[in-house]
């Protein structure tokens, strides 16, 4: 049994996306991802995917997209990316009661994995898009689902942790956040997130070991679409 993460797939079955514009590294990634997977991971591994996993914008955009997802070895967990517009906040539950058995959509709830809970939101920081107040709000929304989560653990006896982000835990210039603090306070191994595309931005934020937490980020490309062994 073994714990694996990736993110960013950025499928496009049922929409003309395709990938190659963003560079040779997404060449065939599709066909990578599923190659990858399918060496590395057995069906009792459980694998997060880490946002943005598809280009459509309603769920009957994506559908296919959902189902090359499901029909990758192991247990699929979820959590939403900025491009995820198909899975509205409020309506995860639904999606869960949807895709029963099939896929698991990590939010205001949480995953067990032997004795460990993997919670998990899309996150936020700021990016210069929009406003420093608009930013500010946006990550105090997401750390109040992400307490939720951790909260939800706990009363459940959980007392162990990894942690899933879509955005990188800090701005930045920062070398802490909302997030990174959640994270000491809650005691969590290991932080993933994805997000950050392309060399010039794999270093964005924190990477390896930080007040005794490991910080990784798992975006599609920088993995070069090789899933990440978070552990046994
Ligand atoms: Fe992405
Ligand atoms: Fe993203």
């Amino acid at each position: 049994m073994a714990l694996y993460a990736i993110g960013d797939l950025h499928l496009s079955f049922q929409a003309d996306k395709p990938m190659d514009e963003f560079g040779k590294i997404w060449r065939n990634h599709v066909r990578q991802i599923e190659k990858n997977c399918n060496k590395m991971i057995t069906d009792d591994d459980t694998l997060v995917l880490v946002g943005d996993h598809s280009w459509g914008r309603k769920l009957s955009d994506c559908e296919k997209d959902l189902e090359f997802i499901e029909n990758l070895p192991g247990k699929k967990v979820l959590i939403r990316g900025n491009h995820d517009t198909f899975w509205d906040a409020k309506k995860t539950a639904k999606l869960n009661d949807l895709y029963k058995d099939r896929l698991f959509f990590l939010q205001n709830n949480y995953y067990p994995y032997g004795d460990y809970a993997l919670v998990g939101i899309k996150g936020y920081c700021y990016e210069g898009h929009d406003s420093e107040e608009h930013a500010a709000m946006l990550v105090e929304r997401e750390a109040k689902r992400l307490k939720e989560s951790f909260e939800a653990a706990r009363k459940d006896g959980f007392e162990k942790f990894v942690m899933f982000l879509h955005y990188p835990p800090t701005s930045l210039w920062e070398k802490t956040s909302r997030f990174t603090f959640m994270a000491d306070a809650y005691g969590v191994q290991d932080v993933i997130y994805a997000h950050c595309h392309g060399e010039a931005r794999y270093h964005d934020s924190l990477l390896g070991k930080v007040n005794g937490i490991r910080y990784s980020l798992v975006s599609g490309d920088y993995l070069r679409f090789r899933p990440f062994k978070v552990m046994d």
